[in-house]
C-alpha cells in the first residue's frame, strides 16, 4: 500500500515508518525539517518538508504522494504546551483531512488519546463519552481531541486510535527522558508539567509501548471504521507503576500519597484485541525494563 505518514519523525512515526517499509509498503513521510526528511530517506521512505499549518503545502504534499491511506501521527508535545498541541489537533488535522479529501484518499488512521474520557471508577471502553464537561486546563486537551476525531471521521474509511501513555524509545519515559529527570529531582523541561511530578497516588493510567502503538496503526489500515483504545492489558495505579519506573531508572521513589483526579481511570483494550492486535509488551511491568 502507498501510505502518507504525517508526523513521520515523532516518537511513534519513526517506528511506524520502519515497520511499514519492512513490510514492503511505499511510504511518504513528513517533517518540518530537512534533517527529518534525510532520516526518512535513510529509513527507506520518501520524505517531504511540510508544516501542518500551511494548508496549501499540505494539500500539495498529499496530492503529489497520491497515497492509498493517510496515517496521522502529528503532535506538538516537544515544546511542552497543551495549547500548541491543541492547535495541531484542530488546525493541523483540518488541513490534513481537507488535503486527503481533495486528493481522493479514502482511508485514514489517526492518533488520539485514551485519557480524555469522562470521570469514572473503572477503565474506560470506547463507549464512554469524552469529558466535554471538564474545566481548564483539561478542556483544552479534550476539545482538541473532539475536533481531531470529528474531522477524521469525514473520510470514508477512518480509524481513530486512542493511545495510552506512550513509553519506550523517544518518549518521556525512556532512560534520560523527562520522567527520569523528574524522578531525579530535575523538572526544568517544559514537558515535565504533563507528568505532574509523578506522585505515587491512586490515579490509574494505561500505558502503551511505541512498538505496539506503531503496529496498531498498520493493523488499523485493515480495520473497519471506528474508534479503538490502544493500551496495554494492565491499567495501573500510580502507587504501583511509579516505584517500578523509578527502580528501572535508578531513581528514588517519590513519597507515596493518595487521591486521583476523577478522570484518571485508565482504559480497556478488549476491542483492539478482538480485532487481532496483539501487543509485544502486554504490560508496562516488563516493558519499563527494556528502554
Ligand atoms: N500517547 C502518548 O502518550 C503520546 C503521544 C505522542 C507523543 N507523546 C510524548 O510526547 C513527546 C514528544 O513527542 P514526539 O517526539 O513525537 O514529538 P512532537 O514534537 O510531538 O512531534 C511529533 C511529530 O509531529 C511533527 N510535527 C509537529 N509539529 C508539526 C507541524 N507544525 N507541522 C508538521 N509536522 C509537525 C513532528 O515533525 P518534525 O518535528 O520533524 O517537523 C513529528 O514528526 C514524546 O516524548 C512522547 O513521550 C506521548
Amino acid at each position: 500500500m502507498r501510505v502518507f505518514v504525517a508526523g513521520a519523525t515523532g516518537a511513534i512515526g519513526r517506528v511506524l515508518v520502519g515497520q511499514l517499509v519492512a513490510e514492503g509498503h511505499q511510504v511518504v513521510g513528513t517533517s518540518r525539517r530537512e534533517e527529518g526528511v534525510a532520516g526518512l530517506k535513510a529509513a527507506g521512505a520518501e520524505g517531504v518538508v511540510v508544516d501542518a499549518f500551511d494548508a496549501e503545502a499540505v494539500a500539495r504534499a498529499v496530492a503529489a504522494a497520491a497515497p492509498d491511506a493517510v496515517i496521522h501521527q502529528l503532535t506538538s508535545l516537544s515544546g511542552g504546551t497543551s495549547a500548541d498541541n491543541g492547535r495541531i489537533r484542530r488546525a493541523g488535522t483540518r488541513n490534513l483531512v481537507d488535503a486527503a479529501a481533495q486528493a481522493g484518499v479514502k482511508r485514514i488512521v489517526a492518533q488520539s488519546i485514551a485519557w480524555a474520557y469522562e470521570p469514572g471508577d473503572t477503565p474506560a471502553d470506547e463507549n464512554v463519552p469524552l469529558d466535554i464537561g471538564a474545566g481548564e486546563p483539561r478542556i483544552t486537551t479534550v476539545n482538541g481531541i473532539v475536533a481531531l476525531e470529528e474531522a477524521v471521521r469525514e473520510i470514508d474509511h477512518h480509524v481513530v486510535l486512542r493511545y495510552g501513555q506512550l513509553y519506550g524509545p523517544g518518549t518521556w519515559y525512556e532512560r534520560g527522558g523527562v520522567a527520569d529527570a523528574v524522578l531525579h529531582g530535575d523538572s526544568t523541561d517544559p514537558a515535565a508539567k504533563f507528568l505532574g511530578g509523578l506522585p505515587p497516588n491512586d490515579a490509574v493510567s494505561s500505558f502503551i509501548h511505541v512498538t505496539d502503538a506503531a503496529r496498531a496503526a498498520i493493523n488499523a489500515l485493515e480495520w473497519p471504521s471506528g474508534t479503538v483504545n490502544i493500551v496495554d492489558d494492565d491499567p495501573a495505579l500510580a502507587r504501583e507503576w511509579v516505584p517500578v519506573l523509578a527502580t528501572s531508572l535508578g531513581a528514588p521513589t517519590p513519597e507515596a500519597t493518595t487521591g486521583r483526579a476523577p478522570w484518571e481511570r485508565g482504559a480497556t483494550n478488549t476491542l483492539a484485541r478482538s480485532l487481532g492486535w496483539n501487543p509485544q509488551y502486554p504490560t508496562w511491568r516488563t516493558g519499563f525494563g527494556i528502554n
